[in-house]
């Protein structure tokens, strides 16, 4: 996605593996050997915060919609949570079309919570 294609060599990839942050985990969404969107999960206890991207020509076809979908069957006893730029409609529309509920805000940005039953953010 980043479009880095350095050489890492192997004894390189290894010592990231066995130092990478326990707590964090990312999901990549692959189309014919070509990666073409991911979700990142942060977990802190309970909670996950989450963020995911989608290739542009592959946007707007219900990958993110599917990302969401997996995330929450996968982490049903965590409370998810994402915090979106107030300029990014695509996002906000997105997570809000899936179940997400914002429920702060700041100047940049507003935190939104997926609530499986939104009367009672449960
Ligand atoms: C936000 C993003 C992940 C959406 O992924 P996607 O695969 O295009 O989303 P979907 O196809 O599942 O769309 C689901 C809904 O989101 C909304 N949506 C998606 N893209 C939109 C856009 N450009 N404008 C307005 N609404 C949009 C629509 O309501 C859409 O439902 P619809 O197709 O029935 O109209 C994608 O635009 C992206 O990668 N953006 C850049 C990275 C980013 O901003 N990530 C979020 C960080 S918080």
């Amino acid at each position: 996605m980043t479009g880095n294609t350095n050489y890492i060599s192997l004894y390189k990839q290894l010592l990231f593996f066995f130092n990478r942050p326990k707590n964090i985990t990312l999901y990549v969404v692959t189309l014919k050997n070509s990666n073409i969107g991911y979700i990142l999960i942060h977990m802190k206890e309970r909670k996950i915060f989450i963020t995911e991207a989608i290739e542009k020509n592959h946007r707007q076809s219900g990958i993110g919609t599917f990302l969401l979908d997996f995330i929450k069957n996968e982490y049903q006893d965590f409370e998810i949570f994402a915090d979106i730029l107030h300029n990014n409609i695509a996002s906000s529309k997105l997570h809000e079309k899936n179940g997400f509920i914002k429920i702060a805000s700041n100047e940049n940005f507003s935190t939104f919570r997926y609530a499986k039953n939104p009367e009672t953010l449960n």
